[in-house]
């Protein structure tokens, strides 16, 4: 297994649609438990392929909710994903605080933002056996912002017009403009919010 590089915000592969998987054989399985290795070192709590620089309709995610210890853990190819609607902040506002992501191809930043509460996952595993699955709350945001990659969206193109703003600018200080970071081994890291 191997740690891989992490594309950064400004790389095309970022910033376009990806292509289906077709082959679900050992090189696929091979690259799918160092997605789990590259995301736990990073670490994150969702990788998608675009984020290692392929072009490819995948995604992992790993992440333990702390207010009941259950476990989410996969591997989603060719994913569908069908949301519950998105509630208007004239009915329920922002809390910045509970609805604040980040990404793993936007280091150190996060931003708030509104996403649907519960979403159904259609996916294939990496040995191509189809399942569906529901989720909600922060599991649903991962489903989301993970889906998202997979079109070239990031969680950046999505936010209100003045955040948005206000990441660009942040994003063009920083002189994120492509290319990739390389996460260190694990040494007992705590998971964090990004994906
Ligand atoms: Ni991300």
């Amino acid at each position: 297994m191997a740690i891989l590089p992490i594309t950064i915000w400004g790389e095309p592969v970022l910033h376009r649609a990806a292509q289906p998987v077709t082959e679900f054989d050992a090189a696929l399985r091979a690259l799918v438990a160092d997605m789990f290795e590259t995301m736990e070192a990073a670490p994150g709590v969702g990788l998608a392929a675009p984020q290692i620089g392929l072009g490819l309709r995948l995604f992992v995610y790993d992440w333990t909710n702390p207010r009941d210890g259950r476990t989410i853990r996969g591997v989603a190819a060719n994913p569908e994903l069908w949301l519950s609607p998105v509630v208007p902040f004239d009915v329920q506002e922002l809390d910045e605080r509970a609805e604040t992501e980040g990404c793993l191809s936007v280091p150190d930043e996060a931003y708030p933002l509104r996403r649907a509460h519960r979403v159904l996952l259609r996916a294939q595993d990496e040995h191509g056996e189809p399942y569906e699955l529901e989720f909600e709350g922060w599991a649903a945001r991962i489903m989301q912002h993970e889906f998202d990659h997979l079109d070239g969206v990031i969680y950046i193109n999505r936010l209100d017009f003045m955040t948005h703003r206000k990441a660009l600018k942040e994003i063009a200080r920083l002189g994120f403009k492509g290319g990739t970071w390389t996460p260190a081994p694990v040494d007992a890291a705590e998971g964090a919010a990004a994906g």
